[in-house]
């Protein structure tokens, strides 16, 4: 089947079967072509929550897919390769939440949305890099377990100096690849061009950031600047977006390969056989689903009065 004839079918089964595609920026170019919604993690996890359709097509990685079903559980929610998987999601455990509770009094566990939804339910608040920093200004309590993710963490931190901060070790293996000896000299071979990093990155890359943002404020940051030329500190697949909205500017990045495995793993093949099929369904255990769905609903509401 050549790809317009996989296209053609995709859009023919999207009909039949009441179906939306929702995608994350790092997909690769050809899955980005043919998503209804393309967006950052809080994006796509609200959107979920609005489209009409009976079916979503969730293409990124599966605590993305289980965080749209949770927030949508009547709803169908397909996973093109359920093996796609984030392994920061898995870098903290129940019990080191349970521990670090029964140290403070006054805590928020604060859990980015790149978790498994086992983890969520003992979450007070999710976050994504979009929101973290204005949601937890926001909370009431003095003290913060950030999990699991120790770089956006102390990123927030940096931002929210008032709140006590607990780090769990948990880390991004994509991000975490750039060091700031590769962003200095990336620097050095683009001199005027301004260094846009994912909070994600390790401190040393971003502390020579010009700008630290979410997905989609990377790409808003090219589309707004004056300035021609950047260098990327997150996945390469936000470059298709910034080539679609300024195909005049240049960027450059940090190592040759910066792209995430397992979001790399949903293609259109396997868009078509999910929806042909109906195979791939997140299904979750429903006691947990509702007791995660709390946080991620907290994080929905926090977000929207910024
Ligand atoms: P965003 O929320 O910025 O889209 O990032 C998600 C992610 O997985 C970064 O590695
Ligand atoms: Fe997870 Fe990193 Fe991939 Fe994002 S880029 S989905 S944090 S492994």
């Amino acid at each position: 089947m050549t790809k317009e004839q996989l296209i053609e079918e995709i859009q023919q089964l999207k009909k039949e079967k009441d179906a939306v595609i929702l995608a994350h920026y790092y997909l690769e170019d050809d899955v980005q072509a043919i998503a209804d919604y393309i967006g950052d993690s809080y994006y796509l996890s609200e959107i979920a929550t609005k489209v009409p359709q009976r079916v979503i097509v969730f293409c990124g990685v599966s605590f993305m897919g289980e965080s749209a079903k949770i927030l949508n559980p009547q709803k169908t929610v397909l996973l093109p390769d359920p093996t796609a998987d984030c392994p920061m999601a898995h870098m903290v455990t129940a019990e080191k939440i349970q521990q670090i509770r029964s140290q403070y009094d006054d805590l928020a566990v604060v859990c980015y949305i790149n978790s498994t939804a086992e983890i969520k339910q003992y979450a007070d608040v999710c976050v994504t890099s979009a929101n973290a920093m204005t949601i937890v200004r926001n909370l009431p309590q003095k003290n913060i377990f950030f999990i699991p993710d120790e770089n956006l963490g102390r990123f927030v931190a940096q931002q929210v100096p008032e709140k006590h901060f607990i780090f769990n070790d948990g880390y991004c293996p994509v991000h975490v690849q750039m060091t700031g000896q590769l962003v200095k000299k990336a620097k050095e071979e683009h001199p005027t061009a301004l260094v846009l990093a994912h909070p994600e990155c390790t401190p040393d890359v971003l502390a020579q950031a010009d700008y630290i943002g979410s997905t989609s404020g990377i790409i808003r940051y090219v589309g707004d600047s004056d300035k021609q030329e950047f260098i990327i500190a997150t996945e390469l697949g936000v470059l298709y977006q910034i080539r679609q909205n300024c195909p005049d500017k240049q960027c450059y990045s940090v190592l040759p390969e910066q792209i995430c495995p397992d979001m790399r793993k949903i293609t259109l093949e396997k868009v078509a056989s999910v929806l042909r099929n109906f195979d791939h369904t997140v299904e979750l255990d429903q006691t947990m689903a509702q007791k995660a769905m709390t946080p991620l609903q907290k994080m929905l509401e926090l977000a929207r009065k910024d």
